[in-house]
């Protein structure tokens, strides 16, 4: 699979298949997205990942979490800004609509966005999970690095037949992630990912976000 087929096709992918996925292919991802580039070549990551027991105790946890003291937000940082402003606000408001509308779920159905929401919290079925670590002692530059590593992960996957989702919904429970895992600081769990066999019939997997045009992320000159 070429580059730009991997960057078109690769999705966030809310529903797998429980299909396993052995150590060795996920190592032979990694293998690939570890020339991910970053600054001074400081490689700013570490990765735990987990399937089986591993990934059941994590899910566990979690899960004990919420059922006695959901709201407590763990993360080291907040995950967005309080209020957010234009064009962010919209963007982040029209995924989610869209997302809604496909599964057919009204604005009302509190219930039933909340138990989509939930599915995060079993990696949407994926078999193996993933938690990106950072030293606590580093800059947003360093942490910028991380996510292009990550991003490395999910196009490496699409190549192999894999699919992905991002998961910052662990964020607000990372200490909890992090005691599940046995990380320790200066180490922190900055976010997961599920990884696995796309369901395709799972209309959820039909959501295609959209994007802004090249004229609204970029500027050109001297050309
Ligand atoms: C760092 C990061 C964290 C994310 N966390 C979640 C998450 O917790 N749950 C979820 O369903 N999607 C999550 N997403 C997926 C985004 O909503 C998605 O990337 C965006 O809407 C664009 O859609 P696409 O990935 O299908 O192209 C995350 C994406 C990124 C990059």
């Amino acid at each position: 699979m070429d580059v730009a087929t991997a960057l078109k096709q690769r999705i966030s992918t809310r529903a797998f298949l429980d299909t396993p996925v052995s150590e060795a292919e996920v190592r032979a991802i990694l293998d690939e997205a570890r020339w991910a580039a970053s600054g001074g070549n400081l490689q700013p990551w570490r990765v735990k990942v987990v399937a089986g027991e591993a990934r059941q105790r994590v899910i566990d946890a979690v899960q004990a979490k919420l059922a006695t003291d959901p709201f407590t937000n763990e993360a080291d940082f907040p995950v967005y800004p309080e209020s957010l402003w234009e064009p962010y606000r919209s963007r982040r408001y029209q995924v989610g609509e869209d997302m809604y509308a496909l599964l057919g779920i009204p604005r009302e159905d509190k219930g039933a966005r909340l138990a989509h929401l939930m599915a995060n919290y079993q990696f949407f079925g994926a078999p193996v999970g993933l938690f990106f670590l950072i030293d606590e002692r580093m800059n947003p530059n360093q942490w910028a690095h991380l996510g292009m590593f990550m991003m490395s992960i999910c196009l490496a996957a699409e190549a192999r037949g894999l699919a992905s989702c991002m998961q910052e919904a662990w964020t607000p429970h990372s200490k909890t992630v992090a005691g599940a895992l046995g990380v320790e600081a200066p180490e922190i769990v900055y976010c997961g990912m599920a990884l696995g066999y796309a369901d395709t019939s799972a209309k959820v997997n039909q959501l295609r976000s959209r994007r802004a045009g090249i004229d609204e992320i970029a500027e050109f000159e001297g050309f």
